[in-house]
């Protein structure tokens, strides 16, 4: 049986860190507020110059190089991004020229926290069909240049970062690799983690006005998203193990999408797991959207938190609502 299995992996991180004391003197917060709350410690920020397909080539460049494959080499591009470069054309196309490759497809996925699932479910299908044999797969962020900085858009600012982590995807033959993936939205609840404009439902024309509203920046029920994320994660992750015939003694390591710390530990308590089978990087990213799941595989394994035959479990939810899960035999 064809199966499509992850053969390379790569994150990458601007430079700049971003404490929570540095974020004290931007607006009324504190590194107590937000170490209680999220978890979190520090973000990465990029400089002006950089865009969200800058982080994802040199994403793509390390799990390229884990792959053993020339940029040439690869067959089509999935993009995941809440933040592309430009409102159009999707950043899939921007990141293969400045990978220096031509022709193939390049597709942007819009799931939010859940892209890279969405991206994965879409990758493992083509590898299945045999329509394509070597994919690229990015999940990509900056957070930071769209985030209302002043006291108003604390609740929101200090949660996300800047990052972009990359995977390869190959078919095998061997009883290994994705599994299964699981997707699900419930777009009634659309408005309560969104970015309204620019977009086709704002009256025409991007006025002086609307930009005074302050409605290019994100906006979220914080409470309303936390009470889904704690209900959703553990229940697609359930789905997950029950499509393969698996129980909770089975995983050897959960990705969660990192969005918060409480999210995640509510979760893992939830699913009655010790603390090592459940990876966490958020307090040096903070909430990377569709990169914080491709950055934490990249870091686990570094890390030899995976091992070979090893269940993983990839878990996400987000704006939409959206929620999803992956089951991989590493
Ligand atoms: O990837 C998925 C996307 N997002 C999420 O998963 C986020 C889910 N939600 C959360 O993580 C939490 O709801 C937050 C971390 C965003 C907020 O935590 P909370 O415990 O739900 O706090 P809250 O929104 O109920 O606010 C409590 C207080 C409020 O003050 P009052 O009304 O009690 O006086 C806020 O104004 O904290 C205040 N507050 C802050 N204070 C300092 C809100 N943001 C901040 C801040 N610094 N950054």
């Amino acid at each position: 049986m064809r199966r499509a299995r992850i053969t390379g992996v790569g994150h990458y991180a601007p430079p700049r860190v971003v404490t929570n004391f540095d974020l004290e003197k931007m607006m009324d917060t504190s590194d107590e507020w937000i170490r209680e709350r999220t978890g979190i410690v520090e973000r990465r920020w990029v400089d002006e110059d950089t865009a969200t397909s800058d982080l994802a080539a040199e994403a793509s460049k390390k799990a390229l190089q884990m792959a053993e494959l020339k940029p040439e080499e690869i067959d089509f591009i999935i993009f995941a991004t809440l933040s592309p470069d430009y409102y159009f054309p999707g950043s899939g196309c921007l990141l293969q020229h400045k990978l220096g490759i031509n022709h193939i497809g390049a597709l942007d996925v819009r799931n939010q926290c859940c892209g890279f699932i969405y991206g994965l479910s879409i990758a493992d299908q083509y590898i299945r069909t045999g329509t394509y044999n070597k994919i690229l797969l990015v999940g990509a962020e900056v957070q930071s240049k769209g985030l209302n900085l002043s006291t108003e858009g604390r609740d929101v600012a200090v949660l996300f970062g800047d990052g972009a982590g990359a995977v390869v995807i190959e078919p095998t033959d061997e009883d290994r690799g994705i599994l299964s993936t699981h997707l699900h939205a419930d777009g009634r609840f659309a408005t309560e983690l969104c970015v309204e404009y620019p977009g086709s439902a704002a009256p025409q024309g991007a006025t002086h006005q609307m930009l005074n509203e302050e409605r290019f920046f994100p906006k979220m029920n914080g409470r309303e998203v936390f009470k889904h994320a704690a209900i959703r994660f553990p229940q697609v992750i359930q789905e997950a193990l029950e499509a393969n015939g698996f129980c909770t003694q089975d995983i050897g390591l959960i990705i969660p999408h990192q969005a918060n710390l409480r999210i995640s530990e509510a979760m893992r308590t939830r699913l009655g797991l010790p603390p090592e089978k459940v990876y966490n990087n958020i307090q040096r990213y903070g909430n990377t959207t569709a990169a914080s799941i491709p950055i934490a595989l990249s870091e686990a394994l570094s890390e030899g938190r995976i091992q070979d035959n090893d269940m993983v479990i990839l878990a996400a939810f987000g704006s939409g609502f959206t929620w999803a899960s992956a089951a991989i035999r590493w």
